[in-house]
């Protein structure tokens, strides 16, 4: 039976079979050293000229970078290799020695390794960050399956946009136009009126002509949507939910957050309640550093970066402008110009990975909505009919899983973070 490298640990002292790559060799004309790969992680396998038959020193010596092999071997602990363990090799079959491989051991141009993403992903790095976003997923479903949420899956396809018509990626629904989703909120609302507390999880449009760091084409959402959960209960779940997923990270992959180099310390203060700050005292805020930001105004980037920068945890700037939040945000009971809306903030720059709201549970102010948004009543009529047969306060959000996982793995940029990005100017691989 074939066992992997993550489970060598099991087997000290016993002779293993594995199916793996070669990533690497060093050679004393003796001793061989292979560094092996076989995804769940890296091992070391040692092979001694005087203590193996000749033909596995010989099929040792043909390997190339990322050949394909079983390898078979005595487990040893070693407190000095990185996983802990090596492997003393007694035999090794060769099931295709690569070609040449185009990516070397050594640095290579971004563009580069994206034209070669569908074989980048093999290397340390890029391993390491997969199997966090993995980790991200399972705690993220882990959560909400343990406080009562339902997972229910909303329409791709969609005869109207959610999140404003600016950045819709069209198509043909046979006669009729449709649009991939900008979000499944709409559908999770009405989800929630029938199941109480659930949630989504899945791929998002946003056709925007936007290259920046934070910005993917096609990225993932978890989006939550809660029956009788006001503005203040949506900001006490959204900040449990991430400290959970912080800490599970920090729990589960420490090797891949060692590989990545990320420093900790700052992770691990995810916990307990994060900061507020009122949109209004954001302003002043800025305004203080020189910004010339006025009220009414979005922030960007590097103003989202300032604010972060006060707080050594994820922050929420609430209550934003009416006028430039979307049509289906709750006004402020008391300031009707401001909604009940939190926006979280990553801290060490990496920006917005949250967006949520209370929504208008109100029939009439819905309809005043759609005719200042110029949307069209006949396409929300199903929506409308939420709020007209047991409207409830109610509040959701979402969370960006590509810019979440940046955050966590302390990476420049999105790209990284989702195996395949599509971004503008990028549909290959
Ligand atoms: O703030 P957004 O647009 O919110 C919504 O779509 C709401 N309907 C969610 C809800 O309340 N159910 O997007 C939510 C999050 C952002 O905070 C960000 O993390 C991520 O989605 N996001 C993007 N991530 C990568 N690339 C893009 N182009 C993104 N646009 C938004």
């Amino acid at each position: 039976m074939l066992t992997t490298i993550a489970q060598v640990g099991q087997h000290v002292g016993q002779e293993v079979r594995m199916g793996c790559w070669l990533y690497n060799k060093r050679s004393s004309g003796k001793i061989q050293f292979l560094q092996l790969r076989d995804g769940s992680g890296f091992i070391q396998g040692v092979v001694v000229k005087a203590e193996v038959a000749e033909d596995v020193w010989e099929k040792a010596s043909q390997l190339t970078q990322e050949s394909s092999l079983y390898i078979t071997g005595v487990v040893r602990a070693d407190d000095r290799a990185p996983s802990g363990f090596e492997l003393t090799v007694t035999g090794v079959e060769i099931i295709q020695i690569a070609q040449e491989y185009p990516i070397s051991l050594k640095e290579h141009g971004v563009d580069f390794l994206m034209d070669h993403r569908h074989l980048w992903l093999r290397s340390p790095r890029q391993r390491a960050v997969m199997a966090v976003r993995s980790e991200v997923i399972r705690a993220m479903y882990e959560f909400f399956q343990e406080n009562g949420f339902y997972k229910v899956d909303p329409p791709i396809l969609t005869p109207t946009s959610a999140e404003g018509t600016t950045n819709l990626f069209h198509t043909k629904y046979f006669d009729e136009d449709a649009y991939l989703s900008q979000s499944g909120q709409l559908y999770m609302e009405a989800a929630a009126m029938a199941l109480g507390r659930v949630y989504s999880f899945g791929p998002t449009f946003r056709a925007e002509k936007s290259k920046t760091r934070r910005h993917l084409i096609e990225f993932w959402m978890i989006e939550p949507e809660m029956a009788f959960v006001d503005h203040e209960e949506n900001l006490r779940i959204q900040e449990a939910f991430v400290s959970h997923v912080v800490q599970s990270v920090l729990k589960n992959c420490a090797r891949e957050l060692k590989t990545l180099e990320r420093d900790t310390t700052k992770l691990q203060n995810v916990t307990g309640t994060f900061p507020r700050i009122s949109y209004d005292d954001a302003i002043k805020l800025l305004q203080e550093k020189g910004s010339e930001i006025k009220w009414g105004d979005d922030f960007g980037a590097p103003d989202e970066t300032m604010i972060a920068e006060h707080y050594d945890k994820p922050v929420f700037i609430t209550h934003y402008p009416t006028e430039i939040k979307a049509f289906y945000m709750k006004p402020h009971p008391e300031r009707p110009e401001v909604v009940l809306c939190a926006d979280m903030i990553a801290p060490e720059g990496y920006g917005e990975i949250i967006g949520g709201s209370q929504r208008i549970d109100d029939p009439e102010l819905l309809e005043k909505r759609f005719a200042e948004h110029e949307l069209s009543e006949d396409a929300y009529r199903w929506y409308l009919d939420l709020r007209k047969y047991g409207t409830v306060p109610h509040s959701g959000f979402g969370l960006g899983l590509e810019r979440t996982i940046a955050w966590i793995c302390g990476l420049d940029h999105v790209r990284e973070t989702i195996p395949f990005p599509r971004m503008l100017n990028r549909l290959y691989p």
